[in-house]
């Protein structure tokens, strides 16, 4: 008898409602999906639920700066984010908004329950205040100055200069972010939820494989040190649901935002006969409950939220699976070096399932960080996917479609590989379960091999220019068509338009219980190539358009006040890296347009006796006789670099967002060619 399916939700992680997606929201939820896709293709029985995060002060001034109404605003979001969803693929089963009548009804029931219990405190606090916007301000809602760098014009809970972390109340000047009125203090009647009351419920819960060894560990730190009572509540004016019976007093963002999963599934089960509610959320529910999150919201995820369920007599989750962050090019996404990609600029100008693929390819059950190497990129899918899965099928369907009607062999003649390949299904399936995408990628592209070495080794194009060897034509190749359809069996989950086309061309339905039978005497349907090659130009096309994307927001939006805004400060160097590097004063000594150039100048830089050419992208900001007889700052060491006006000896500095908006250093008095800067 088979076994009863499983009965599975999954969440990913509510993206706010104030801003785009992006491909680092995109790790997320490919690798929640590609999981989801493979539980229902085994035949369990899978429900994948997610929504806007729509609540908070953010969104409201947001809405505000547009003239548009919150509920406005999130609209328009949310209609943005489901069809960037929708053309990545992601298949929920239902995409909700945490503004909805029934998160509405589960929060003020959860927070009832909890109160009931004894388990929600109530006090003043003190708070910052702005007089002019009436409106208590979160400590990233100020600014002023650092009180340990003294660098002017940074947020109230840390600074971008020095990385020093302190509260509002240290700030030097503190001022509204909003308004830029001088913030004063007011108190207010907050309340809290008391988790120090779950220390041992959360104890025992962290420990109990829900969650990964390092986060686990991680929580036990913070456990052990004591844990804090949570402050869930705002005053108005914020965009939230109102606290039950406590007027003027609003549930912070995100003590409604993981209720939001429920109210999402709660969605699905009244638009779904036989979906029960309290089947995936009572106590004591035998049924399973995944989130999938980013590594900084462990702790909404592994504390607030399962203590909130036990307090509410809900279930608690079955796991929390934690991912680290994408990084492009080994760096933190950039938006001036055009690597911060919005989802829709990706799709504008790449198929998504290169990017699933290479995220499935790179992904383990493990926090680590994940990066985008976008020239690997382009390598791997070529090479993986069209080079090796796609050209089993090109090699092989040509010649069943002209020779023999499109039919397949009647018997297959390789019964042992087709068993080899089949018998590898367990161990993909482990690696699917177990969220080891990279480990099932490298298994199916072994397999990739074996079947392309058959296929080169038995040379049916040779085979079919000889006389009599038709049926040995038709052999192989079918078993060329039946190696390919395993794989993208086994692709399914990763490659859901792929494999779609895939089954057209196969004329056949793949999932995993098709791995029991073998396409025999069966008609396939002309090839069309499912897959074309990644080009360089898609990827820089993609990476020019984000860059632009950037300039245009930043005209839109510029604060000429905060620079640091757009373009945090990078990860910090040793000092021994630092010292590696030569800055010298240069008087520019001749300064002209470069033929066929739109962006450089070449400058001749007088280093006090020694000249360097060096071609400088600046020349949207100045005309070249601005700047000849000018002084500046140049890396005197860095490799002369050859360009294609030129061999560039060294670079210049200059600062601004970029375009028209560009200053190079200039020293003052005193500081003559030659000299080092330190
Ligand atoms: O960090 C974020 O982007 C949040 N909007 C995630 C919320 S997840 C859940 F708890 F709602
Ligand atoms: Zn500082």
């Amino acid at each position: 008898m088979s076994k009863a399916p499983r009965k599975i939700l999954v969440t990913s992680a509510l993206p706010y409602a104030n801003g785009s997606i992006h491909l680092g929201h995109m790790l997320e939820y490919i690798q929640t999906d590609i999981w989801v896709r493979f539980q229902k293709m085994r035949g369990e029985t899978c429900h994948y639920v997610c929504a806007d995060d729509a609540h908070g002060t953010a969104i409201m001034l947001k809405a505000e700066q547009m003239g548009i109404t919150s509920e406005e605003l999130i609209a328009q979001v949310s209609a943005e984010h489901q069809a960037d969803f929708a053309d990545f693929r992601v298949g929920f089963d239902n995409y909700h908004s945490t503004h909805s009548e029934e998160n509405r009804e589960l929060s003020a029931l959860i927070y009832r329950r909890c109160k009931k219990a004894g388990h929600i405190a109530t006090r003043t606090i003190t708070q910052a205040f702005d007089p002019e916007k009436e409106l208590f301000l979160a400590d990233r809602f100020i600014k002023g100055t650092c009180p340990k760098c003294k660098t002017d014009d940074q947020y109230g809970d840390n600074c971008e200069a020095c990385g020093a972390t302190y509260s509002a109340s240290e700030l030097i000047n503190p001022r509204s972010a909003i308004s830029g009125a001088i913030p004063v203090n007011k108190e207010s009647t907050h309340f809290f939820f008391k988790l120090p009351d779950f220390t041992e419920m959360l104890k025992q819960w962290t420990r109990s494989g829900t969650l990964q060894d390092e986060i686990a560990n991680k929580l036990s730190e913070w456990l052990d040190s004591g844990l804090q009572e949570w402050d869930i509540s705002r005053d108005a004016p914020y965009f939230g649901f109102e606290i039950p019976e406590e007027p003027g007093k609003y549930f912070y963002v995100w003590l409604d935002a993981p209720i939001g999963y429920m109210a999402s599934f709660k969605k699905l089960c009244d638009n779904t006969d036989g979906l029960e509610f309290d089947d995936y959320w009572a106590k004591g529910s035998d049924t399973e409950l995944y989130h999938f999150i980013g590594k900084d919201i462990i702790n909404f995820h592994a504390l607030f939220w399962p203590a909130m369920l036990s307090c509410s007599d809900f279930r608690t989750p079955t796991a929390v699976h934690a991912h680290g962050f994408l990084t492009v090019n080994g760096k933190k996404m950039s938006k001036s070096r055009g690597t911060f990609i919005k989802a829709r600029t990706y799709l504008d100008h790449l198929d998504p399932e290169y990017l699933r693929y290479y995220f499935a390819a790179k992904l383990n059950n493990r926090v680590e960080d994940l990066d985008l190497n976008l020239e690997d990129f382009a390598q791997r899918v070529n090479s993986d996917l069209v080079g090796k899965v796609v050209n089993i099928a090109s090699r092989s369907a040509g010649f069943i479609t002209k020779k023999f009607n499109g039919v397949l062999s009647g018997n297959c003649t390789e019964p042992q590989l087709v068993a080899d390949f089949v018998a590898a299904s367990n161990l993909i399936a482990e690696y699917y379960e177990g969220r080891e995408f990279g480990k099932a990628v490298k298994e199916i592209m072994v397999l990739a091999d074996r079947a392309n070495q058959y296929i080169a080794d038995m040379e049916p194009w040779v085979l079919a220019k000889q006389e009599g060897q038709e049926q040995q034509v038709q052999d192989v190749c079918s078993v060329g068509i039946n190696l390919f359809r395993i794989l993208m069996i086994y692709l399914k989950p990763i490659l859901p338009e792929t494999t779609r086309q895939a089954e057209t061309f196969l004329n056949d339905s793949l999932d995993w219980t098709s791995l029991d039978s073998i396409l025999t005497n069966h008609e396939i349907k002309k090839f069309k190539p499912l897959m074309t090659r990644i080009e360089a130009t898609s990827i820089e096309s993609m990476v020019t358009a984000s860059m632009e994307e950037q300039s245009q927001e930043q005209a839109a939006t510029h604060d000429s006040n905060s620079p640091l805004k757009d373009e945090p400060i990078e990860a910090q160097i040793d000092y021994a890296d630092f010292a590696k590097l030569d800055l010298r004063i240069a008087l520019i000594s001749k300064a002209e347009a470069v033929k066929g150039a739109d962006k450089l100048l070449r400058l001749e830089l007088d280093l006090g006796g020694e000249v360097r050419q060096v071609f400088a992208g600046i020349k949207s900001a100045y005309q070249p006789e601005q700047l000849q007889g000018k002084h500046t700052v140049m890396v005197a060491n860095l490799a002369p670099r050859k360009m294609k006006f030129g061999v560039s000896e060294g670079m210049v500095l200059a600062a601004g967002p970029g375009g028209d908006e560009l200053w190079i250093l200039e020293p003052h008095e005193g500081a003559k060619p030659g000299m080092r800067v330190r």
